[in-house]
């Protein structure tokens, strides 16, 4: 199998989708791998530690990617790489399936067969292919450190010779795979953390790292799909989580907000009230910024400073650790690649197998998600910001 790497192109995107170390396996067994010059110099890897694990380098898109069986890459190709994927080739990356029908249609149009990140099942078997996991773990971790750095406090209680300082409190919403990561960090460097969730199932988890879960009724006791997202609130019940909730975001100098629900906006939990309540310095990390923001006053990408509150919405954080982002991603993809890679190295990708079936996005000119689940969801709205606020530029 001949394995394309290309660069990235998209602005701020620092990772790559192969690794010197996955390269090596794949070269190893038999694979030719072709990586784009630079491809991995943002992520630590200079193109001799590529050649060195049995890669070649070609210099631009169009070399790397001819005559390749597999694409491999990290954000979805724009529409002048798609133009120059090799028809009928395989590409792995991340493709927005729930919401980006037109790269859906342009990549069925060229018979490509494409794998999409997202949609990999949550399953125990696919867990070294989850790249939703790897990725939220980073953003957790770098969420709680960019809340430290921009809060005006300590996170840990500290006893001195000139007084005790009292320790942080922090909340985080939704307790999924990067809340979970937040809450441990923030425990690690000695906050006072709390969590809440819409899938009960999940206060364990929570207090198993020493957090407390914050108990709110909604009556979802059947909150959770089979494939283990959290199903969407109600409005009433919206209404009731959020006034619910207020108290404890209020109380708060730290609130990590991740609540998410695939293919659709963020649900808004923390209304601009809520904000004008918490002290001057609290801080507000939403990781749903790109997807709508869970806080009404978030913008993507950047930090609204309301009233003395920090409301952050940071984008793509796991670029900003790109080189333990890209191991675990690079890992995720050559885990799913495997899978495809039949006896002697020829492609052999079995549908029968239930993860390149639900990964696969579009394969023989057709859609497999529009023909598995009817329609796209349509792209998620952006609420228009808050007037009184001031902006300047976030991290990430
Ligand atoms: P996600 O990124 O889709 O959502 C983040 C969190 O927000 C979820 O925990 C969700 O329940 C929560 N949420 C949604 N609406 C909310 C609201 N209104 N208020 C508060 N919280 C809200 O989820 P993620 O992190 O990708 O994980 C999804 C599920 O998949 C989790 O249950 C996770 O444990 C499970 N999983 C299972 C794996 C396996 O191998 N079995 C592997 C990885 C994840």
């Amino acid at each position: 199998m001949r394995i394309a790497v290309p660069k990235e192109s998209v602005s701020g995107e620092t990772r790559v989708a192969a690794t010197p170390e996955t390269v090596k396996k794949l070269a190893s067994s038999g694979n030719d791998v072709v990586v784009q010059s630079g491809a991995g110099t943002a992520a630590g890897h200079p193109d001799s530690q590529f050649t060195d694990a049995g890669a070649t380098i070609a210099n631009d898109f169009a070399a790397t990617v001819s005559g390749a069986d597999a694409v491999v890459k990290v954000q979805k190709p724009s529409s002048e790489e798609l133009a120059q994927l090799p028809e009928g080739s395989i590409f792995v990356g991340y493709l927005d399936p729930l919401t980006d029908e037109d790269t859906a249609r342009a990549l069925a149009a060229r018979k490509i067969s494409a794998f999409a990140m997202e949609s990999i099942p949550r399953t125990t078997r696919a867990q070294s292919m989850d790249s939703l996991s790897s990725q939220a773990t980073v953003s957790g971790y770098k969420a709680v450190l960019i809340a430290a750095d921009e809060s005006p406090k300590f996170l840990p209680m500290l006893t001195t010779a000139a007084g005790t300082v009292r320790p942080a409190k922090l909340f985080v919403i939704g307790a999924g795979v990067a809340g979970l990561q937040a809450i441990a960090t923030a425990r690690r460097l000695g906050a006072i953390v709390s969590g809440f969730d819409v899938r009960p199932a999940v206060a364990e988890q929570v207090e198993s790292l020493g957090a407390k879960f914050v108990v709110i009724d909604l009556g979802t006791d059947d909150a959770e799909t089979s494939g283990g997202y959290a199903k969407e609130l109600t409005d009433e019940q919206k209404k009731l989580q959020t006034e619910l909730m207020s108290q404890t975001v209020i109380e708060s100098d730290i609130v990590i907000t991740t609540a998410a629900i695939p293919g659709r906006k963020a649900p808004e939990l923390i209304p601009e009230e809520v904000v004008n309540q918490m002290a001057p310095g609290s801080v507000i990390i939403d990781l749903a910024a790109e997807t709508g923001g869970n806080c009404t006053l978030t913008q993507a990408g950047e930090t609204v400073v309301h009233n003395g509150v920090k409301v952050i919405g940071p984008k793509n954080l796991p670029a900003t650790m790109p080189l333990h982002a890209s191991q675990l991603y690079a890992k995720n993809v050559s885990n799913l690649l495997e899978l495809m890679i039949g006896e002697e190295g020829a492609v052999n990708v079995d549908f029968s197998d239930e993860i390149l079936d639900g990964a696969c996005l579009t394969h023989g000119g057709t859609l497999k998600k529009e023909a598995a689940d009817g329609s796209f969801a349509p792209p998620a709205p952006v609420e228009e910001a808050a007037e009184e606020s001031t902006t300047t530029p976030a991290e990430g």
